[in-house]
This record gives C-alpha cells, structure tokens and sequence, in this order.
C-alpha cells in the first residue's frame, strides 16, 4: 500500500468535505464527527460528485438522487444494492495520508 498526502493538517473537529487525489483515484476526504473519512469520490448509482454532498448519521448522502453510503463501511443503505470503496486515512505530523493499494498490488494478494 501506498501513503498520499492528500491535505495539510485539518482541524478534524470543524467538518469538511473535499474531493483530492492519491494514487490517481479521486477520492472523497470527509471530515465528520472528530474523525476523517476516505472513500471514492464518485457515486455509484449515476457518477455524481460524492464531495458535493453532505453528511448525516455517519453517512454521506450524494446530491444527485439522495443514496447515501456508510462512511466506515462504504456500504449503500438497504435496497441499493451498491457500495463505495474506503481507504484508510492517516493524520500525520506534516498532514492527512490516504493509503491506496495499487492494481498490481491487488492481483499479488488476489494470488496469495
Ligand atoms: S448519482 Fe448518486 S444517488 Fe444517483
């Protein structure tokens, strides 16, 4: 796995929600409840911008038609049938890490 710095120290009380890059996958940075959340920044159901939502109950709900998916979990809610990825997240002294493992590194393991 791969570490990207992805922001500068946040102040992980205030919530945010911003879209950045690691690893060349556009990742949705959500700041949420004193904790800090990485999933994909698109939605599954039609392509939205997940980083132009909001969050509530520990999920974040896409603009576009209101599915809404677990922040921890990148679970859809029941009946959608659908998910986002999570990567984990890192708060180091210099900033905010997001790990991402790379393609080859998925097969490697696929073949462990
Ligand atoms: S595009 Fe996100 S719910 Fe439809």
């Amino acid at each position: 796995m791969n570490w990207y710095k992805v922001a500068e120290l946040i102040d992980i009380h205030k919530p945010f929600i911003k879209k950045v890059k690691a690893g060349g996958k556009g990742i949705c940075l959500v700041g949420y409840e004193g904790s800090i959340y990485a999933i994909s920044a698109t939605c599954p159901h039609a392509g939205a911008e997940l980083s132009g939502g909001w969050c509530r109950e520990g999920k974040i709900i896409c603009p576009f038609h209101r599915y809404s998916y677990n922040l921890q979990t990148g679970k859809g809610d029941p009946g959608q049938n659908d998910y986002v990825d999570t990567y984990p997240v890192e708060v180091r002294q210099d900033g905010v890490y997001v790990g991402v493992i790379t393609f080859l590194e998925k097969i490697k393991q696929a073949f462990k």
